[in-house]
C-alpha cells in the first residue's frame, strides 16, 4: 500500500467541486487552510493514499499523489516556455524513449521535458540536457528534485553552438531552442543511425528554416505535427466541449538519422 511520505508532492481533492489543492510537503507544514476549513497537515505522513481527511468544519478531501502531469502543470515553477503535457506525451512515443535509453535534449528551461523523458528512462536510462543559462539549470533540477527525478538527468551548461559531447550516443534527441536548424549537424552527430531526432518551435517560419536545414542532411521519414487537445465537460446531463481551448503551443517536426552516403 502507498503512504504518505513527509517529502511528497500531496493532492488534496474536493470530491464535491473538484477543486484540488497542490502540497510540498517538505515546504508546507502545519495547518493548511481550505476553503472548507483547516486540515492538520502532520496527520497525513503515513496516511495511505487514497483516504479521505477532513477539515475542522467536518469537510471531506481525497489524498492523492501529485501525478508527474499535474505536477508540470499545476506546480513546477516556470522560468520559461514549457513543453507541455499533450505534446511531451507524443514525442516521448514518436522517439521511441525507452527504459535504459539515452536522451539528449537542448535547453532545460524550467525541466517539464526532462521530467518526462527522466521518467521514461527509468532507473537504467539518463538524460542529458545542455543548457546556456545557469539560472534556468538551478530552477529546473530544483523542479526535477521536487519529484525524484533529478538522479536520472546530467545537465551541461553550455551553448549548443559549441557542439554536443562525442562520446554520447543518443537513443534520442530533442531541440527546444530557438533557432533549431543552427545545431541539426551537431544533432546528426550525437545521434544513433535509425534513431529518432525531435523539434519544437512555436512559430511557422521557424518549421520552414528547419526543413531547409534537415534536407541538407542524412535524415528521413521527416514530419511535421501540431497535438490539438479538446477538453469536454463531464456532466453527464449536459455532455459538451470546454469554452476554452488553448489554439496553439507549438510546432513539433520529427526526422530518423541514416548514415552518411546510404541516400545518395
Ligand atoms: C523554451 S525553453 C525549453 C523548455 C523546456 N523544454 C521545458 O519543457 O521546460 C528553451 C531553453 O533553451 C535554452 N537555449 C536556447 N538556445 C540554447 C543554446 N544554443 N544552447 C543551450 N541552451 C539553449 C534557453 O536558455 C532555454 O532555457
Amino acid at each position: 500500500m502507498e503512504t504518505v511520505k513527509e517529502t511528497d508532492t500531496i493532492v488534496l481533492l474536493d470530491p464535491e467541486k473538484g477543486k484540488k489543492y497542490f502540497l510540498n510537503l517538505s515546504l508546507t507544514k502545519g495547518k493548511f487552510n481550505t476553503e472548507k476549513g483547516e486540515i492538520d497537515l502532520s496527520q497525513l505522513v503515513g496516511m495511505p493514499y487514497g483516504s479521505v481527511v477532513k477539515t475542522h468544519k467536518g469537510h471531506p478531501y481525497v489524498l492523492l499523489p501529485c501525478s508527474l502531469y499535474e505536477y508540470i502543470m499545476f506546480k513546477l515553477n516556470r522560468l520559461t516556455q514549457i513543453v507541455y503535457p499533450k505534446d511531451a506525451a507524443y514525442i516521448l512515443l514518436r522517439l521511441d524513449v525507452k527504459p535504459g535509453d539515452l536522451v539528449v535534449e537542448s535547453g532545460i528551461g524550467s525541466g517539464a521535458l526532462t521530467a518526462v523523458f527522466a521518467q521514461a528512462v527509468g532507473d537504467t536510462g539518463k538524460v542529458i540536457s545542455y543548457e546556456k543559462r545557469e539560472e534556468f539549470i538551478k530552477n529546473a533540477l530544483s523542479n526535477l528534485r521536487r519529484v525524484g527525478l533529478d538522479s536520472r538527468v546530467e545537465v551541461k551548461h553550455r551553448d549548443i553552438s559549441e557542439g554536443f559531447d562525442e562520446e554520447e550516443e543518443a537513443d534520442a534527441l530533442f531541440l527546444d531552442v530557438r533557432e533549431p536548424w543552427l545545431y541539426l549537424e551537431s544533432a546528426y552527430s550525437a545521434l544513433k543511425p535509425g534513431r529518432f531526432m525531435g523539434i519544437l518551435v512555436p512559430t511557422a517560419n521557424q518549421v520552414i528554416e528547419t526543413l531547409k536545414g534537415l534536407e541538407k542532411l542524412p535524415f528521413i521519414d521527416l514530419e511535421v505535427s501540431e497535438i490539438l487537445l479538446r477538453k469536454y465537460k463531464t456532466v453527464p446531463e449536459r455532455f459538451r466541449p470546454e469554452d476554452r481551448m488553448p489554439a496553439h503551443t507549438a510546432y513539433l517536426i520529427f526526422a530518423r538519422k541514416v548514415p552518411e552516403g546510404v541516400l545518395s
